[in-house]
């Protein structure tokens, strides 16, 4: 185990980060570094976080009420992600432990994977890979590796936060036109119910965080709604899709295919039904995997972390209901 200086407050972090980041905390903090296995296995979390004041963790630590509860100095939990479902953010609410995230910086990388990986799906581009190293492109064929085009289609956004907005402005680059689902979020663009939603979108896109809300919606009755020969892509969270229908779906020929960046539990292999689908394209969860995002999302992070420490509201505290009146310490000021 690596402790930092100076003693004052203590912080653990679960895994490495960004070294500029890791070294501001670590001069401003008594810093524990957690030495792996990683992820950090749930009982070494419990029993490190029983003296720490702070935690930065990953999206892959689930930070339960059970963990919350063993805490009894923690005060700030500052999350290397924009989405803070592996959080119980009413055990920390009641027990007045402050609960950051990473938004704004992690936007347009998210955004531009969304791209990636839907130009990659509808263009066939990871199978035509293969098929050449596999040695079958004998010749140029005017029917082989046929992938499906995109001008004149309409992609339709679930969810327009920041990230639904950035992929939303890029689909004109590529000749597609824009609906939304449901009324919230800003934008030019039409605003549909589910079902003329569903029954409009070439490509649904998901980009919407998971709650009790959107848990499994998209289930067998909104995919039965999609027309058939629709995309899928997902660059949010596994949890909001029922991996079962989406699997018969594929299976029916119903759905064309999907790019899924996560999954419902994380991590999958090339074992997992999905994950191994001919129609399937998956990446391990790499939407904001950039050097210049990580290094922000990190930096995010530390910053929320030192204010929260320091009394001042953090600037992407998650929790108001925590801040200032319920949190466990007396702001300074
Ligand atoms: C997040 O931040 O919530 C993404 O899923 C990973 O960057």
């Amino acid at each position: 185990m690596t402790r930092g200086r100076p003693p004052g407050m203590r912080v653990l972090l679960t895994h490495p980060v960004d070294s500029r980041a890791r070294m501001r905390l670590a001069e401003r903090t008594n810093l524990t570094r957690w030495p792996g296995p990683y992820p950090i296995p749930a009982d070494d979390l419990a029993r490190e976080l029983f003296t720490q004041d702070g935690l930065l963790c990953l999206l892959g630590d689930p930070i339960s009420s059970a963990v919350l509860d063993q805490s009894p100095q923690l005060r700030v939990v500052a999350n290397l992600a924009v989405g803070y479902d592996n959080i119980d953010l009413v055990a920390a609410s009641r027990l007045g432990i402050v609960v950051t995230n990473t938004p704004d910086v992690l936007t347009e990388a998210t955004a531009e994977l969304t791209w990636a990986i839907l130009l990659a799906l509808v263009r066939g581009v990871v199978p035509a890979r293969q098929a050449l190293l596999d040695g079958q492109w004998r010749y140029w064929s005017p029917t082989g590796f046929l992938g499906r085009g995109l001008g004149g289609k309409t992609l339709g956004v679930v969810g327009l936060g920041r990230i639904g907005q950035a992929v939303a402005a890029r689909a004109a680059a590529f000749g597609m036109s824009v609906v939304v689902l449901g009324s919230r979020g800003q934008g030019p663009y039409p605003r549909l119910e589910r079902e003329a939603f569903l029954a409009t979108a070439d490509v649904v896109s998901l980009h919407v965080p998971l709650t009790t809300d959107t848990r499994r919606m998209v289930d067998e009755s909104f995919l039965a709604r999609m027309k058939p020969g629709a995309f899928l892509v997902n660059t949010a969270r596994g949890g909001l899709v029922d991996e079962d229908a989406l699997l018969a779906a594929l299976n029916t020929g119903r759905l064309a295919g999907a790019a899924l960046d996560v999954f419902d539990r994380e991590p999958v292999d090339g074992q997992h039904p999905l994950a191994a689908h001919p129609r399937v394209l998956a990446t391990p969860h790499i939407g904001s995997a950039t050097v210049e995002t990580r290094a922000a999302m990190a930096e995010r992070a530390v910053d929320n972390l030192l204010m929260a420490l320091t009394g001042q509201r953090p600037r992407d505290l998650v929790n108001a209901a925590a801040w200032p009146g319920r949190c466990r310490y007396t702001p300074v000021k």
